[in-house]
């Protein structure tokens, strides 16, 4: 769900080459701002939309749907709990794991926020600590460290209230950043340190990701959508001839246009065009684009030390598309930055391979790992099949 476009993806497991991405739709959003929800019917509809192309493309029923989650109502502490492991011979149980990961997430939080999700970035056991998953081991005190991603309540009704309107279920609900993680971040940069930034239409969203697993976030209420008003304004054009001449002919800093390349804006009213040179559309463009890094780069700074990024920042999202942004941010924040393909997934052809699915295609790669076999279970009435290929699912991605 984003504020420019709803994008789905869907796929199937394939037991060679990992994920087979069978389709992708995208379509215009209505129904949102900065992320939130203002709409529930636009919103609904859009979903409708989106999931309708999406059968068409695929010839596939869609009933249930892992969906993102974002808007600037995120935000992210760090906890910590600790439990005596309740069995006599000490070995950790499930129940054991369950028990830490409840009374973790006992947070004193007001009546309009609530958990979106808790992410596990590390079990301790009687001291000894970097465990992913203590089941099965031996010990007698069970701690586990988790960053906790917190949203208003309303927000999250408000989505649920939106596929409720189309009677879809969602399956799970994640955080953007997890999913768009997935499909951008290789597992070294996520151990080494990087930043993960995904430039929206209305939003951004920035997470910092260490030893394997992501330790803060934050979401500010800017993106591409005020380049596009910025140049509506000044050029005296509609909303869509500004997103057309930003695509097609904007760059991020004047020195990267050229002055022989004259762009014909339609005004407002479509009766006339009149010729502005790109160097004036830079112009306009890198204005706010200054303004855009520097509240990226003061927030990124809040979150975490830059020379801790070993693996620099990572940008993706609709906004890194726009010509020349990877090199201006990389030289105001003096750190490497690459731009951030949805990669780690297979069967990508021509307009699909764009930064604006990343986290539609990092979805379904987080759908596949987080899979549980309960649901699968109850779905086909055979356990054995499914939990060998929960399995190789693990080993695919491990
Ligand atoms: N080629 C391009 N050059 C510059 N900007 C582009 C390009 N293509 C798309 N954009 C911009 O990307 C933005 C949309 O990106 P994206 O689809 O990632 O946003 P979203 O997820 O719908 O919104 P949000 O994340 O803010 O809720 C729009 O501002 C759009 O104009
Ligand atoms: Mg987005």
């Amino acid at each position: 769900m984003g504020t420019s476009s709803v994008k789905a993806a869907l796929g199937e497991i394939n037991h060679i080459n990992g994920i087979n991405v069978l389709g992708l739709s995208r379509v215009p959003a209505a129904g949102l701002r900065k992320g939130n929800i203002i709409d529930i019917e636009s919103t609904a509809r859009s979903i409708d939309n989106c999931l309708n192309e999406l059968e068409r493309l695929t010839g596939i029923e869609i009933l249930s749907a892992q969906t993102g989650f974002s808007g600037i109502s995120i935000s992210a502490v760090t906890n910590h709990a600790v439990v005596a492991v309740g069995n006599p011979n000490n070995e950790i149980t499930r129940e054991d794991k369950e028990r830490v990961l409840h009374s973790v997430q006992n947070i004193a939080l007001p009546p309009d926020k609530a958990i979106v999700q808790v992410i596990e970035r590390q079990y301790i056991i009687d001291g000894y600590d970097g465990v992913t998953d203590p089941v099965g081991m031996v010990g007698s005190r069970l701690e586990v460290e988790v960053v906790v991603i917190i949203a208003a309540t309303a927000a999250i009704q408000n989505l649920q209230r939106s596929a409720q309107r189309i009677n879809l279920h969602f399956d799970k609900l994640a955080y953007n950043q997890l999913l768009v993680a997935e499909s951008v971040l290789t597992p070294a940069e996520k151990e080494m340190g990087v930043a993960l930034i995904d430039m929206g239409g209305g939003t951004t969203e920035i997470s910092v990701f260490n030893q394997g697993s992501m330790i803060c976030t934050s979401v500010l209420p800017i993106g591409g959508d005020y380049i596009s008003k910025d140049l509506a304004i000044v050029l005296r054009t509609s909303i869509e001839e500004a997103i057309r001449i930003k695509e097609d002919y904007g760059v991020a800093t004047p020195e990267m246009a050229r002055d022989d390349v004259i762009i014909n804006a339609r005004n407002i009213q479509g009766s006339d065009v009149k010729q502005v040179s790109q160097q004036l559309v830079a112009e306009i463009i890198s204005a706010r684009i200054m303004e855009m890094l520097e509240m990226i780069f003061t927030e990124l700074q809040q979150l975490t030390y830059l020379d801790k990024l070993a693996g620099g920042v990572v940008l993706t999202g609709g906004g890194a598309k726009l010509k020349g942004l990877i090199e201006a941010m990389e030289e105001y924040m003096d750190v490497p930055v690459r731009l951030g393909m949805p990669e780690n997934i297979n069967g990508l052809a021509g307009d699909i391979n764009s930064t604006q699915n990343s986290v539609a295609l990092g979805a379904l790669i987080y759908g596949f790992k987080h899979m549980e076999p309960a649901i699968l279970e109850t779905k086909a009435g055979v356990t054995s099949v499914f939990h060998k290929v929960n399995n190789w699912i693990k080993d695919l991605f491990s």
